[in-house]
């Protein structure tokens, strides 16, 4: 029965008290367990790619234990994340992120409450926050600017901010994907302010102690679409570890949004549902109505039983068919470019959850395994990690195989 429970050890939950891994949550992380323990499986591999990189996991476990490692995402605050996690700090540096931090805290403290404030230009931003809270991150961020200080202190300074940001909003992740409290009264409304600076000195000298830690892989980022991996990498690959989009229409947008307004990675609304078309498995914004009138082309993805199972859906819903079918032909996509960049009998490893539509089950591991075989990878396996929610056939796969 043990593949029956929800093994929260598997789960992002896992990664919040490992150092740099919990430094920004991202909901569809994947635990540094699963990682490690493929990693200690395989022995030492020469490159790894993870071709959707998210917060970078993949790329800071094999670092940590000297692995080379390749990212690619598309979201380019991911990108930038992934990168600052995985950076070496000198002690200079870090002395001038300390220094930062704290000029900017004074600077936000002298600060006129009101006084010509910049607020990201978010959608509905008072969900987020409420006014007074959005204020003191205002003053907290302006302090920051003011500073001319760059490069690895100031990007050190922005994770501690985007920590702040998030532990004072009303987000909550109870769910799978992400949700609103209700704004709390504070009961200490004068002094919150005061709170949230000081929480910020905190994180980042939490943030500062776990960046001392000599990471002795190398490591290079990538933004870039993993449809076209040929455009992006010149390296080839001995084992790739990876956790692709799930087809269950999550944006991956939505829960960084916050993050990407505030570091001017996003200026518009537009902009975010442009980017949620490009990602696989994108849904939201304009992606929702670009599905209405999608038109699948002539590539073939599996067999009958696959053409069943959309009509399943297409039944209750024409665009949530199109959503799922599109879905797949970008990942058979990505997987021929893949292909590309891999040396013979490469190690391949995909962590993917099914999902239900209606009363329609896509399963989704088995539709990865005919799509793999039908383009010659060999020794395609998988078997079940751990249960995704009360669902009882939600399920998280491990897909195993190698290529050619
Ligand atoms: C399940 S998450 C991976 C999380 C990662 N394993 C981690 O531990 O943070 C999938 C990632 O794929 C990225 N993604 C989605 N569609 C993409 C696309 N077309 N090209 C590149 N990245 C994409 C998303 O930005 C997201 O970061």
């Amino acid at each position: 029965m043990s593949n029956l429970s929800q093994k929260s050890e598997l789960t992002f939950k896992h990664n919040l008290k490992q150092g740099r891994h919990g430094w920004l949550r991202l909901t569809p992380a994947y635990s540094v367990k699963i990682v490690t323990d493929i990693l200690e499986r395989l022995g030492e591999p020469q490159r790894v790619l993870d071709p959707f990189s998210g917060t970078g996991t993949t790329g800071l476990v094999c670092a940590e234990r000297g692995v080379n490692c390749d990212l690619v995402d598309i979201n380019p605050f991911l990108v930038w994340l992934a990168k600052v996690k995985t950076d070496n700090y000198t002690l200079g540096e870090l002395d001038a992120a300390n220094q930062l931090a704290e000029t900017a805290v004074k600077a936000a403290r002298q600060h006129p409450v009101t006084e010509n404030l910049w607020i990201p230009p978010l959608h509905n931003i008072e969900r987020w926050w409420d006014s007074e809270r959005l204020i003191a991150l205002a003053r907290l961020f302006r302090g920051l600017q003011i500073s001319e200080c760059t490069g690895k202190a100031r990007n050190l300074t922005s994770v501690a901010f985007c920590r702040v940001a998030i532990d004072w909003s009303n987000a909550a992740f109870n769910h799978q994907s992400m949700s609103f409290k209700s704004p709390q009264l504070s009961l200490f409304s004068q002094k919150e302010s005061d709170f949230i600076f000081n929480d910020f000195l905190v994180k980042m000298q939490q943030i500062i102690s776990a960046a001392k830690n000599n990471i002795r892989g190398q490591v290079q980022v990538y933004e870039g679409n993993p449809r076209y991996l040929t455009q992006i990498l010149s390296e080839k690959y001995d084992c790739v570890i990876t956790s692709p989009p799930y087809v269950n229409r999550m944006s991956y947008i939505r829960e960084v949004r916050p993050y990407m307004y505030w570091l001017g990675f996003l200026q518009s609304a537009r902009e975010a549902g442009e980017l949620d078309w490009q990602a696989i498995g994108g849904t939201w914004g304009i992606a929702t109505s670009r599905l209405n009138t999608w038109n699948p082309g002539d590539t073939v993805i599996g067999d009958d039983s696959f053409d069943d199972m959309l009509q399943g859906i297409r039944n209750c819903s024409e665009p949530l068919a199109n959503y799922v079918h599109k879905y797949f032909l970008d990942i058979k996509t990505h997987l021929l470019s893949l292909q590309e960049v891999l040396l013979p009998g490469a190690n391949l490893f995909w962590i993917v959850g099914n999902s239900k539509f209606y009363d329609t089950l896509i399963p989704v591991e088995q539709i990865y395994v005919k799509i793999l075989e039908s383009i010659e990878f060999r020794d395609v396996n998988y078997t079940i990690l751990r249960k995704r929610n009360s669902k009882k056939e939600l399920h998280e796969f491990l897909i195993s195989a190698r290529a050619s």
